[in-house]
């Protein structure tokens, strides 16, 4: 009985306009475990374990440079206010500057969010519109901030 009565509930609870889908609406059960889950283990299965080039002080201005055009709306600069999309999106784009502990993550890993994006979140993939080296090189700055060049620090202020 379970088999019909399961399928049939989440059909009336989609079609019926019961879904949480506006951005401030209160999050389904195990939705963020669950997506979160599922993004990790695809990374973790896809991504490169290599650095694709050296944190080269070139590199990294050059990665600091595509940051500061096409990932500040979303993920701020240090010091800077959160921008008026960021502050109206689900899930929240991470504000690489004041939670240090996020985009930490290996530059490989990185890469695989830059190049991929992550569906249904905002985050885009950037594979038809950077070069393979662009994309290490944002990838590179961003594994590596906390730790950056004088000159690159400099030109994120
Ligand atoms: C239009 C908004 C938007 C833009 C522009 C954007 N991002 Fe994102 N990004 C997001 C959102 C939203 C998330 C959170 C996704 C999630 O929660 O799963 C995210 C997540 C990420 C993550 C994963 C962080 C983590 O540790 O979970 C990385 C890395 C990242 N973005 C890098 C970038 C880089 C680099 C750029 C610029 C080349 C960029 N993003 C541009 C919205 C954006």
């Amino acid at each position: 009985m379970g088999w019909i009565i399961l399928p049939a509930a989440v059909f009336l609870y989609l079609r019926f306009g019961y879904v949480p889908v506006a951005v401030n609406g209160p999050v389904i059960p195990l939705e963020q475990m669950l997506a979160g889950a599922a993004i990790e283990a695809k990374i973790a299965r896809e991504a490169p374990t290599n650095e694709g080039l050296p944190a080269t002080e070139e590199n990294l201005l050059a990665g600091a440079k595509i940051y500061r055009e096409q990932c500040v709306e979303c993920h701020g600069l240090p010091g800077g206010t959160k921008s008026v999309a960021a502050k109206g999106m689900f899930p929240d784009p991470p504000q690489f500057f004041e939670r240090k502990v996020m985009g930490n993550d290996p530059v490989g890993q990185n890469y695989w969010v830059v190049a991929n994006g992550i569906r249904l979140t905002g985050m885009p993939g950037y594979k038809e519109s950077l070069s393979e080296e662009q994309m290490w090189q944002v990838s590179q700055f961003l594994s590596k901030r906390g730790k950056l060049p004088e000159s690159v620090e400099r030109s994120i202020h």
